[in-house]
């Protein structure tokens, strides 16, 4: 880099830190409330001094570490706006503008049944951030529920089990569905902006990403797969704390030799770990308390948890189909695979294997093996040290397929199998990069 050069970038970095400061004074309630936001999370792993979450997401592009120093101010195109021969990547910050303009309620009077503005009984829904609808080679989608503020969660998912070096030469996509930041966190939607422009994969809906609304998170993740992409053999919804072991589904797809092959293909499919007899809560101390207005029976029908489904394509239009015409019941996965799966007939096929607690003790002490049984998820709250470690043993085992070496020495062949060959599965298009970001995720 010349000295030119240099000079402008020093120059950029101390207006950004200026800008910084300004509007960090501007608004020390909101700084408090990420501070607090990221405590209680699951941050383990960064131990980043820094709270501000863009950039930490930054770190699941390895290439982008000269946008760190980037502040997040108000206005970034006009800030930038002359400074075009300096770094290109600043000038470019400026195109997640439209997406951080609030929301324009478009229509006061209700649109018709079957418009794309209706969601349940929101009659002005839009994507606030949207995706182009699936290329025709997607064959199955991975909507990640989350929240706003889990900027983490969603970046430990991108440098392991959605690890685009991966995943781009898979048949699978993953995009992550978050509701509005709300009322007083404005930034937060810049935050998103900026996340998104960076990793290409956030759908945001109008409504407020609350709790009690996450029955509107689970029928936009309906309605997008619908509208967008309908030509996908599969829907997968997850929930941003389950780890999803996607080598083990690009293996059944590609497989015919497995039972698992002809199962996904089930136009009727519906898999997950059933529930049954689950009764209602109705103590006043729980979380999950619903009222006899709400839900009047005392046992819910059959249906699945909602941290790991994986939905055919008929199953999702019937189903989103019903979710229209429902009345809002706020436990989203027992209205959706329970209630309305009922009322549509759609049968749940259970899944037999997830991966317990303990078997992810005993998957990472060595004792168990990653397909001794195979599984598609773990249970909930995966710690993302947990996740690191389980995806290296993922990839471990896809770049040498033909040797299964017995649990005891899994340790070492993990070691040993950072020079073998490359993969031997079809779809299975692993770069040479992936260790390098989990190492340094792990430092
Ligand atoms: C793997 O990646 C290369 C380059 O990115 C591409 O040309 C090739 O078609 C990919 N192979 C598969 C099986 O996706
Ligand atoms: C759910 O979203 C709607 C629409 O944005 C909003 O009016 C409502 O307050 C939200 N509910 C909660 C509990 O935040
Ligand atoms: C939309 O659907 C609801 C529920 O089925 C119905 O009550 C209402 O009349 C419908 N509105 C229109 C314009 O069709």
């Amino acid at each position: 880099m010349d000295k030119r050069s240099l000079c402008l970038l020093l120059i950029c970095i101390n207006l950004c830190l200026v800008i910084w400061l300004v509007s960090v004074q501007q608004s020390p309630m909101l700084e408090a409330e990420i501070m607090a936001d990221f405590g209680g999370g699951s941050s383990s792993i960064t131990g980043s001094s820094t709270p501000s979450p863009p950039s930490q997401t930054q770190s699941a592009n390895s290439g982008s570490r000269r946008s760190r120093s980037k502040p997040y101010q108000t206005k970034p195109s006009r800030t930038f706006s002359n400074n075009n021969n300096s770094d290109s990547s600043l000038v470019s910050s400026n195109t997640f503008d439209s997406a951080a303009t609030p929301p324009a309620i478009r229509s006061q009077t209700p649109a018709p049944n079957g418009s794309s503005m209706q969601l349940m009984d929101l009659n002005n829904f839009v994507y606030l951030i949207d995706q182009p609808a699936c290329d025709k080679d997607v064959r199955v989608l991975i909507l990640v529920h989350s929240a706003v503020r889990n900027t983490e969660k969603r970046r430990i998912i991108r440098e392991t089990w959605a690890d685009r070096k991966y995943i781009d030469g898979t048949p699978l996509k993953v995009i992550f569905l978050v509701g509005g930041v709300g009322a007083n966190a404005e930034r937060w939607q810049q935050f998103l902006g900026r996340e998104n422009h960076l990793n290409g994969d956030l759908i945001q809906g109008n409504f407020d990403d609350a709790y009690r609304n996450m029955t509107y998170k689970h029928v936009m993740a309906l309605k997008w797969f619908n509208e967008k992409c309908s030509g996908a053999q599969l829907l997968v919804k997850v929930d941003d704390d389950v780890f999803m072991n996607t080598p083990q589904l690009v293996k059944y797809l590609t497989t015919p030799s497995l039972p698992e092959f002809a199962m996904l293909q089930d136009p009727q499919l519906m898999l997950c770990r059933v529930v049954r007899h689950s009764r209602v809560k109705r103590s006043y101390r729980s979380k999950w308390r619903v009222t006899y207005k709400e839900y009047p029976h005392r046992f819910y029908p059959e249906y699945c948890p909602g941290m790991a489904i994986v939905y055919a394509p008929d199953v999702v239009r019937r189903l989103f189909e019903a979710a229209q015409k429902s009345k809002y019941f706020w436990v989203d996965d027992v209205l959706i695979t329970g209630i309305l799966a009922e009322e549509t007939g759609s049968k749940i096929t259970p899944l037999k294997y997830y991966l317990e607690q303990k078997d992810v003790r005993s998957l990472l002490s060595g004792e168990a093996d990653l397909e001794d049984p195979p599984f598609l998820f773990t249970n909930h709250a995966i710690k993302p040290d947990e996740s690191m470690e389980i995806w290296q043993m993922a990839l471990d085992r896809i770049q040498r397929p033909l040797l299964t070496p017995p649990a005891s020495s899994l340790a070492s062949a993990s070691i040993a199998s950072k020079s073998a060959a490359p993969s031997g599965w079809p779809s299975a298009n692993l770069s040479e990069a992936p260790q390098q970001t989990i190492a340094t995720g792990l430092s």
